[in-house]
């Protein structure tokens, strides 16, 4: 069966379902009718209607029934909810859950029957102009056809990379474009101060960061071999690269992500007590 003859079904119709459903019906990967999709709200369902005519769910069991693939799109301390309503009438496993719940582990997915093959999934905010990375990771029960659905799926988002379901917290921390926004910033707000004009200043910052990374796409070479090729002996980006590790950049930016990760394991160890 093609990827757009599956019935997709998301249990929350916020933002994430808003994205994966302007993404993938933008890229011909769902047609029309067949995204079904259940939420409280039914304002939130009427609008999704009339921009994607959505098949409307009576409750999230009804989405069970008609999908497919039934994505679990609600908050994390929704999700516990939905597992237990859900377990209530049972799941087939010929139904192919993905879950982008937060903090959310697999295994408490195995309430839902015996068996039922698991995706969970973490895209990144660039997602919503389709550039982003989505971390997936598969329970044993989930098969190469329905991988291969799923990488389609996740491809209108941009990038996806599988992983162990251990990594998705440093992946959440890696991820998360954050740091690179502050990146941008700093680089914009030292060039202010060195007597550059705003405008000015962020325009050369913007071309150098994109002139690098095409730079990086298109020789397919490590940024640790055009960190060497920039670095004149003697030389002005040598002096900088050393001024910023007496200042710990590396060690800073290694900590951020470590205790970003840290976080994430926190909130959802917090998020998991809520469904066990
Ligand atoms: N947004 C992102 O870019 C992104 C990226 C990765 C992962 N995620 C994860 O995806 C999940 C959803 O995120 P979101 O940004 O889409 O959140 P959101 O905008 O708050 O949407 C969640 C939706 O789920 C609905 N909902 C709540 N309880 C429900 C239930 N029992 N049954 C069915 N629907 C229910 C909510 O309805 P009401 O508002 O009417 O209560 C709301 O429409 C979260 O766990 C989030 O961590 C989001």
């Amino acid at each position: 069966m093609a990827l757009n003859d599956r019935k997709i079904a998301f249990i929350g119709a916020g933002h994430i379902t808003n994205i994966l459903l302007d993404n993938l019906i933008k890229a011909e990967k769902l047609s029309p009718h067949l995204p079904i999709v259940s939420d409280p709200d039914k304002n939130k369902l009427q609008q999704l209607y009339e921009k994607y005519k959505i098949t409307m769910a009576q409750d999230n069991c009804d989405a069970v029934n008609k999908g497919d693939f039934i994505f679990i799109n609600v908050p994390p301390q929704e999700a516990g909810g939905v597992i237990s309503e859900l377990s209530r009438k049972g799941v087939p496993n010929n139904k192919l859950i993905i879950t982008l719940a937060a903090g959310i582990p697999i295994n408490a997915y195995d309430k839902l029957g015996d068996n039922i093959p698991v995706v969970r999934a973490l895209p990144n905010p660039p997602s919503q102009i389709g550039m982003g990375i989505a971390a997936l990771s598969f329970n044993e029960f989930v098969n190469d056809k329905q991988k291969s659905d799923v990488f389609e799926l996740f491809s209108s988002l941009g990038e996806y990379a599988v992983l162990r379901e251990e990594n998705i917290n440093a992946v959440t921390a890696l991820s998360s474009p954050a740091a690179t926004y502050l990146f941008f910033q700093s680089l914009i707000d030292a060039g202010v101060r060195a007597g550059i004009d705003h405008e000015t200043s962020t325009k050369i910052v913007y071309q150098t960061i994109v002139g690098a990374l095409e730079v990086w796409k298109q020789r397919h070479v490590s940024p640790h071999d055009l960190l060497s090729e920039a670095s004149t002996p003697g030389g002005i980006s040598v002096e900088s690269i050393f001024t910023l590790e007496q200042y710990d950049f590396t060690a800073a930016l290694n900590e951020a992500i470590s205790k970003g990760a840290l976080k994430a394991k926190e909130l959802g160890d917090a998020v998991q007590s809520t469904v066990e």
